[in-house]
Order: C-alpha cells, then structure tokens, then sequence
C-alpha cells in the first residue's frame, strides 16, 4: 500500500502553487544572472506565497572557506551568519548533498535553533548549472510536520531550475 501512502501524503493545492509559484519567480528572473539577486528574490516569493513559512533563506558555501556556510539573502528573523558542513539540518544537507525533511525539529540531533519558535524544516542542497554546490536552502515553519513530499518536489524543482540551468 505504498503507492496509496505516498499519494495520500501528496497535496495537488499545494503542488499547483509550488507550479504557479515556479513560473512567477522563471518570470520575474528571466535575464538575470546574479546568484544573490536569486536567491533574494527566490527567499521572498516564497515566504510571500507561503505565509505559514517563518523563515526562508540561503546558507551559502563560503568562498574563502570550503567548509563553511555562510548566511545568504533570507526573509524572517535573524539567522546564525556560519553553520559548519556536518553541523545542524543544513550542514548536514550540504555535507550530504540531500534532501532533509525534519517533522519536528527537537527530534533532530544536533538541530540548530535560529528562532525558538521553528517546530519543522525543510533543507535542500542549492547546485549550479556544473554540478556544483552553490549552498543551502533553508524552510521553517512555526507548526509540527508542514513539509512532506510535495514540497520538496516544489521546491527542488524551483531551485533547478533558477540555479541548476544556465542563465548566460
Ligand atoms: N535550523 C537550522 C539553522 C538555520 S535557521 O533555522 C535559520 C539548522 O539546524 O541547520
């Protein structure tokens, strides 16, 4: 009963604004190359499209540290600015390079606790058009278990194609 499950778990409202959404920011883009204005407009699309989203942002690989993340653009409260590769949800996404969905965020060893009021979180590895990792997106919400498998289809559909494609 695997299939009926994951059906269950799929929500079309959703997975439609996660599409409308995915065509607004494609227009909103188009012809601009740069990464932050990206990932900034990207961060406030989403927490505009999504008001139950308390903070959506960027943890970016930091140049000078291949090691580290660095905070990038983010609508919400202050964020930590560094997050080690390993450390927290979004470390270990980009140490991993994969998807994390965490339905309760005391549930998760080692959880980084930005805002008090974070209860679940979605972490995607952010990869440019060569394959390579650009950063970390980073979702929270104030309630328990908000992300399931349509938003992380949303959502990776969204970052592939505003970082994953050329956009020269
Ligand atoms: N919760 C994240 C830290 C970032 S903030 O929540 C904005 C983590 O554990 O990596």
């Amino acid at each position: 009963m695997a299939e009926t499950f994951s059906a269950a778990r799929l929500s079309p409202e959703k997975a439609a604004r996660y599409a409308e959404l995915a065509e607004e920011i494609r227009a909103v883009l188009e012809g601009e190359p740069d990464p932050i204005a990206r990932m900034a407009t990207v961060s406030s699309m989403l927490a505009a499209a999504f008001p139950q989203f308390l903070w959506t942002g960027f943890y970016r690989v930091d140049p000078r540290r291949s090691d580290e993340l660095v905070i990038g653009p983010y609508q919400g409260q202050l964020g930590c600015l560094r997050i080690a590769f390993g450390r927290g949800v979004c470390g270990t996404s980009a140490a991993d390079r994969r998807v994390l969905i965490v339905p309760d965020v005391d549930a998760f060893e080692g959880h980084i606790a930005c805002d008090s009021r974070s209860r679940s979180e979605i972490v995607l590895p952010v990869l440019d058009a060569a394959g390579e990792l650009l950063g970390v997106l980073d979702v929270d919400s104030a309630d328990l278990a908000t992300f399931d498998e349509t938003d992380a289809s949303g959502l990776q559909s969204i970052l592939s194609t505003t970082f994953g494609t050329s956009t020269a």
